[in-house]
């Protein structure tokens, strides 16, 4: 029997608690420590999942028996984290957004090649049904060419969401809604249209819940020559509506949306599917979670000693995005990517 990937918890909160049901519907992963500075949340998670409790992190990543160590912690610790992670020979999977800033991203990649280790990085809608089959339309060239692209996240943070945990109203911790919500949707955008050549944003905070931004739209421009759209808000009254993706090409028309990017809304092409392209459901209502397929990517990844099918690069690609989105914001200009090559 293969032996398992054991997988320790940073951060016993939220998405932690997905993590950790998404490693028990894995068969060949087992949750075997888990991390937290609250005794409560801590004590919580390993008595419910029986993994070991560890309340200082560095005697964590002294336990030879970890494999991966998934950071869930408040976004701008993430780096940090990952950073001494990598260090101790450890395999990194690190929640979006995998840094706050292009150096910290860079110091996290850096350190996981040093020490030959595999950084992952959780954009799990990578993995739901329709976005899938939407990126085989893409691969296959179904859409001719592709004129422009929509990436709309109209969502509702309200008051008790920044009450409940306060590093998620601080920008150096979790950011605005470019970096908090819409990099899933972002990270879309970019996977399917290929790379961003400049960008033009504004961003403003309105409702003063957040110290980030709580809205944020832009225009992109991409290598391919198509364009496209960023609208992202967590600001919509009284509740989130949708988060989309929209892209329209001369030979096709592809919508997904529901209020998490997960249902066929438009599927047009000029040419018939492939057979077999389609699953049981498109639209994900069977089958495994976009986090367990995540998850199960990143063990199979360090197992067969491979990239995951988000690493560290890839998970870079909508960060650098927003960070320029904000700039522009800023200077009330264009700004053109890669960030940092003019002055290289
Ligand atoms: N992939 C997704 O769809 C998704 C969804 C929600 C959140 N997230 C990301 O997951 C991360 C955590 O979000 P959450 O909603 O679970 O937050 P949370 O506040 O529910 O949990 C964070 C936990 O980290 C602990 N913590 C804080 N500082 C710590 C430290 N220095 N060392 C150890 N533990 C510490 C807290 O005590 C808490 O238990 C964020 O980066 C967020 O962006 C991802």
């Amino acid at each position: 029997m293969l032996k398992k990937i054991k997988f320790a918890l940073t951060g016993c909160g939220n998405m932690a608690a997905k993590h950790a049901e998404a490693i028990a519907a894995l068969p060949d992963c087992e949750l075997a420590a888990v991390y937290d500075i609250d005794q409560a949340p801590l004590q919580q998670f390993a008595g419910k999942y029986g993994a070991r409790a560890y309340a200082d992190y560095l005697l964590l990543l002294e336990d030879p028996d970890l494999d991966v160590i998934s950071i869930c912690t408040p976004s701008g610790l993430h780096a940090s984290m990952g950073v001494a992670a990598a260090r101790a020979g450890k395999n990194v999977l690190v929640e979006k957004p995998m840094a706050l800033s292009l150096d910290d991203a860079d110091r996290l990649i850096e350190a996981c090649e040093k020490a030959a280790v595999t950084l992952g990085v959780v954009h799990q809608n990578r993995f739901k049904p329709a976005i899938l089959r939407l990126n085989r339309a893409m691969e296959e060239g179904r859409f001719g060419k592709v004129m422009h692209a929509n990436a709309t996240v109209r969502w509702n943070r309200n008051k008790d969401y920044y009450e409940q945990k306060t590093w998620r109203r601080l920008k150096d911790m979790g950011g605005g809604v470019l970096l908090n919500q819409a990099i899933h949707n972002i990270d879309l955008l970019q996977w399917m249209m290929g790379r961003v050549v400049s960008v033009f944003g504004y961003t403003a905070a309105n409702l003063g819940l957040t110290e980030g931004e709580d809205v944020g739209v832009a225009v992109l421009r991409f290598a391919g020559g198509g364009l496209g759209i960023v609208e992202a808000s967590s600001a919509v009254y009284p509740r989130s509506l949708e988060e989309t993706i929209s892209i329209f090409g001369e030979k096709g028309t592809v919508i997904i949306g529901g209020t998490s990017v997960g249902e066929v809304k438009v599927w047009k092409f000029n040419s018939p599917e492939k057979e077999g392209v389609l699953g049981p459901d498109v639209n994900g209502r069977s089958g495994e979670s976009p986090l367990v397929c995540c998850i199960g990517d990143m063990a199979q990844a360090v197992r067969a000693q491979r990239k995951p099918k988000v690493d560290g690069r890839e998970g870079r690609k909508a960060l650098e995005i927003i960070l320029a989105i904000q700039q522009s914001s800023v200077t009330g200009k264009e700004v053109v990517l890669p960030l940092g090559a003019a002055e290289n």
